[in-house]
């Protein structure tokens, strides 16, 4: 699929059939997903792959599934035969930047003025969504409110922090839902050109 086709049609989808992914097209995600920049090359992205339906219909209940159910919407979280936790590691961050080439010229650790660890989390999740729609798959992404729930379940260290569960599988209906309905904004509205504020 070409590149713009797939960003085009990339939307989060919350419906899906009861059709699994097939493996090989789920580890060309992944592997794709592994392509993410990272700072410094820390790669602290990881992943938690689950196939097993208890436990995506546990994650769908730590995701609140209950609460798109009573709004009319399908089970899509618990039905959606994959779901990729993405997670972050900021400690990987820290033992990098301590590393000789990214000390500051004081012999100090950055101070961080953006958090990169969560910069580079969105760039692993946006590949798994995109790598997706490639495969002629649909995605979906939800988050948690009740991350140490998540992690017991998941066995996830203490250090690391899940960020959003993607959801992967063969799209039900492709129709438009959630808070996309509040329609996209057209590009002069995002893209200020030389200056954000014009001469
Ligand atoms: C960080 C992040 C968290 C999100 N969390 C949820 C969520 O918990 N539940 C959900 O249904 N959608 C969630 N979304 C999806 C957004 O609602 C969706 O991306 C947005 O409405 C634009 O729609 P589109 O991605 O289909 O273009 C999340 C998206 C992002 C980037």
């Amino acid at each position: 699929m070409e590149f713009a086709e797939a960003v085009r049609r990339r939307k989060m989808i919350r419906n899906y059939l009861d059709k699994p992914v097939d493996a090989d097209v789920l580890e060309r995600i992944l592997d794709a997903a592994g392509r993410a920049p990272s700072a410094g090359h820390s790669q602290g992205q990881y992943l938690v792959v689950v196939t097993d339906p208890r436990t995506r219909t546990a994650i769908a209940e730590l995701g609140n599934e209950a609460h798109y159910v009573a709004s009319g919407m399908p089970p899509w979280m618990s039905t959606a035969p994959v779901h990729v936790v993405v997670c972050s590691r900021e400690n990987d961050y820290h033992v990098r930047y301590q590393e000789a080439d990214k000390l500051t010229d004081e012999g100090t650790e950055i101070d961080w003025p953006v958090p990169y660890w969560w910069v580079d989390a969105g760039a692993t999740l946006m590949l798994v969504l995109l790598a997706a729609v490639n495969e002629g798959l649909s995605a979906g992404l939800f988050g948690s409110h009740r991350l140490e729930g998540l992690k017991e379940l998941l066995g996830i260290p203490d250090d690391v922090a899940p960020v959003g569960i993607v959801t992967i599988g063969h799209a039900a209906s492709t129709a438009t839902t959630g808070s996309a309905k509040r329609g996209r904004k057209a590009p002069e509205q995002i893209v200020h050109r030389e200056r954000w504020v014009g001469a």
